[in-house]
């Protein structure tokens, strides 16, 4: 078994003995030819450590996944990514969120090595997206917005080709290939040709064609684009899935603000290649709402006004409004604001037929942040950004990796 030697990524890989049948799991880095000894009877063979098996180390020494410093990106002298930073820690789920020609797509071309950096940094697994690019991709898988996909191909022919890029050896492929169609439920389609799917199967198998060389982090840029409801909950899943039982770090790139709060940890929210602001949901929601206030709509059957004057002498309540009448929406502060609201509608013999608490959405968050008005004005300013990332915009500035 060779040593770890260097902080470069390792994976483990089980083989079997075939003097014995002793299966026994040894480490090294991907790729690398190693003597394998057998733990129980001692004979020797040679074993080539592909890259199918799961990663234990290959990330920087604070956990992070991701690190992007300062990272920028000019088309000419239009800058569609400006100075961005941000840090994805291992095993999360990173959302850039943002409208349309907003830079997301540009930003996941930088970190997947696909078009280099005008300025700034970025490490994906602790290597360097300039220097260390091949690297970067051994470690990566990128579902990107246009699905790449042979229609004359079956499912399974489609994956066998794009493992066949990783260099992955037939048996341990075509093992990884059933793993994945098991794991999206598409066995029985596998033989089938994809231009016979329908936009949420094809979108499945090419998601899993993102994680053939079992990638620690995987870029999903707009993934449920263009997909009916049903297959954008059932990719939302996949997503989900794929972060929970795989541990995979996931970029996930989408401009549904609903998308990004049921799936991510963190998110960034860009606009006009800028973050305008970096936090988890419901920190984000807070600066829509002050920071521990709650508004709740309450209905009440047998509203009165002496009700009402009760939940005003409330220290807790901030605000109160009557919509109709048997409707209210009361804003208070503290985290035991609505017991205490409840208790004394309660006492004053409120019968509640329902309270819901009205959270204000991502949506609320992205247009408290950047308003339609200086959307507008700076659209009209910036030709290149109308309708995104269509050919409107990429005329007007030249088209430069
Ligand atoms: N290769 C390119 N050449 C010139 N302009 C580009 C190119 N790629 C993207 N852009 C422009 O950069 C901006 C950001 O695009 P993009 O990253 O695709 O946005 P998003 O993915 O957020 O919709 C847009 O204004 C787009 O027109
Ligand atoms: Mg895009």
């Amino acid at each position: 078994m060779t040593e770890n030697t260097t902080d470069r990524p390792q994976i483990t890989k089980k083989f079997k003995c075939p003097t014995c049948g002793n299966i026994a799991t040894y480490a090294g880095a991907p790729g690398e030819r190693i003597i394998v000894t057998c733990t129980s009877c001692g004979s020797k063979g040679r074993a080539t450590l592909s890259g199918t098996t799961t990663p234990t180390i290959g990330f920087s020494t604070n956990g992070n996944a991701i690190e992007v410093s300062h990272l920028k990106k000019m088309f000419g002298d239009f800058a569609a990514v400006d100075d961005i930073s941000f840090s994805v820690k291992k095993g999360e789920i990173f959302g850039l969120l943002g409208p349309n020609g907003a830079g997301k797509s540009t930003i996941i071309r930088a970190l997947c090595t696909l078009s280099r950096p005008s300025a700034g940094s970025a490490t994906i697994a602790g290597f360097d997206i300039v220097k260390e690019d091949s690297k970067v991709r051994e470690h990566i898988g990128l579902v990107s917005e246009k699905m790449i996909m042979y229609e004359q191909l079956t499912a399974r022919e489609n994956l066998k080709l794009f493992g066949k890029l990783y260099n992955l050896p037939n048996a341990a492929l075509n093992k990884r290939i059933d793993d994945l169609l098991g794991f999206v439920r598409m066995e029985k389609w596998a033989d089938h040709k994809i231009s016979t799917f329908s936009t949420g199967m094809k979108q499945r198998i090419n998601v899993i064609r993102a994680l053939v060389n079992e990638p620690e982090i995987l870029f999903l840029d707009e993934p449920t684009l263009g997909l009916d409801p049903q297959s954008t909950a059932e990719i939302r899943e996949l997503t989900r899935r794929i972060n929970v039982e795989n541990g995979t770090t996931i970029i996930l790139t989408t401009h549904i603000m609903v998308e990004a709060d049921i799936l991510c940890k963190k998110i960034g929210i860009i606009d006009h290649g800028k973050i305008v602001a970096l936090d988890t949901p419901a920190n984000l929601k807070k600066l829509v709402s002050g920071t521990d206030s709650t508004a709740f709509e309450i209905e009440i059957s047998n509203l009165e006004p002496h009700m009402m004057s009760s939940l005003q002498s409330l220290t807790a309540v901030k605000s109160l409004h009557q919509e109709d009448p048997t409707h209210i929406i009361v804003r208070a502060n503290g985290n035991d604001s609505f017991d205490v609201i409840v208790d004394t509608l309660r006492k004053d013999g409120a019968k509640i037929l329902m309270v819901k608490n009205l959270e204000p959405s991502l949506e609320d968050v992205f247009l408290h942040l950047t308003g339609r008005e200086a959307r507008e004005k700076v659209t009209e300013n910036a030709p290149s950004q109308m309708g995104g990332h269509g050919p409107h915009g990429r005329r007007k500035a030249k088209r430069i990796r």
